[in-house]
């Protein structure tokens, strides 16, 4: 049946299928795009994925917040709740974060606590140290940072010392100190023994790197997630922004607009959220635009099976 509200939603993907037939140049497709979306914005909602063996859902995009927090003793941290900002007004919610400093995790927990984001986001934090007593000072620093004794999720950054920390990792999810736990990974050198320990442990999330340049999780990782219902954030989208310097200068393909891409960065999203096992990809960045079209990606049709083949074969050689 056809009502007012699906009805406007149909426009607007039909007119972001049809943008790709009219412009010339990804540069005018993204403005027209971000037009379209402005326009469509009150109907068109940032579609969310189920987090599995739960009734809570999370939005396909959201923020990796490295590199803006890391900047908050040059910049300040009017930079950081700028692109969060930009997140929560375009339908996001998850923030990824490490622990840093304990000066810088003070300023950032202040961003955190304001009003206009308290008790708005998903912040998936991580354990990133050696040893248990240090790992478990760092789930009080993460503690301190969300202000509550219940953080989101709390993940083993990179398997570091995994034995060290599962335990209370544990324990931590026993107590309610986390909602939800997990383990990362942003090597596909890390793969194999990340496999191992998805297939031992009692995982609610993973987190491993995922792009149309690194695209091996989709071997292995990524099946094997979904059969253990498992929730999957993806890091690296852009291989922390090398991505950009090997599609520099190059043509986006005319044929793009067959599944509604309108820039490179909108090329590897749409290659990772078109894998049903992802949750929400990570993208950082420091630039508010960025954000805001890096969400843009999880709108209109995503690549099929075929497609994301074309996608892979096109830039082995970049
Ligand atoms: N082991 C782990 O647990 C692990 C490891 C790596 C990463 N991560 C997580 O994953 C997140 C993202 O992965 P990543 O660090 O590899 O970064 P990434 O998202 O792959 O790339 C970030 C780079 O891309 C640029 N960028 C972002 N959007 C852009 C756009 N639309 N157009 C042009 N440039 C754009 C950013 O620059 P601008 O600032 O100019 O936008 C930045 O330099 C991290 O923040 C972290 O949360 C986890």
């Amino acid at each position: 049946m056809t009502t007012p509200r699906n009805r406007t939603r149909r426009d607007f993907l039909t007119r972001m299928a049809g943008l790709g037939a009219v412009l010339a140049t990804p540069r005018a497709l993204l403005a027209e795009r971000r037009a379209v979306l402005g326009s469509a914005r009150a109907q068109a909602q940032l579609p969310t994925r189920p987090i599995p063996g739960t009734t809570e859902t999370l939005p396909i995009v959201g923020l990796g917040s490295s590199k803006p927090v890391l900047e908050i003793p040059t910049a300040g941290t009017d930079p950081v709740a700028a692109v969060i900002r930009a997140l929560l007004e375009h339908g996001g919610r998850v923030v990824d974060t490490s622990p840093r400093t304990p000066e810088i995790d003070a300023e950032f927990g202040q961003v955190l606590a304001a009003p206009e984001f308290r008790d708005r986001l998903f912040v998936s934090t991580k354990i990133n140290t050696d040893g248990e007593a240090a790992g478990a000072r760092q789930m009080r620093q993460n503690q301190q940072l969300v202000g509550s004794r219940t953080v989101d999720l709390v993940q083993v950054e990179s398997m570091r010392d995994l034995d060290a920390h599962w335990p209370n990792v544990l324990r931590w999810k026993e107590s309610g100190e986390a909602r939800y736990i997990g383990v990362t990974v942003s090597s596909t050198r890390q793969h194999d023994r990340f496999e191992a320990f998805m297939r031992a442990a009692p995982l609610d999330f993973v987190q491993v790197n995922y792009s149309v340049m690194e695209p091996q999780a989709e071997d292995r990782l990524l099946p094997l997630a979904a059969d253990l219902g498992m929730a999957v954030l993806i890091n690296r989208p852009f291989m922390n922004g090398s991505y950009f310097g090997r599609v520099s200068g190059r043509t986006l393909p005319e044929w793009a607009s067959e599944f509604d891409c309108a820039s490179w960065a909108h090329f590897s999203l749409k290659y990772i959220l078109a894998h049903p096992a992802v949750t929400c990809a990570l993208t950082e960045t420091t630039n508010p635009e960025h954000m805001e079209e890096n969400i843009q990606a999880a709108y209109g049709r995503l690549p099929d099976e075929a497609m994301k083949r074309r996608m892979r074969e096109l830039v082995r050689d970049f």
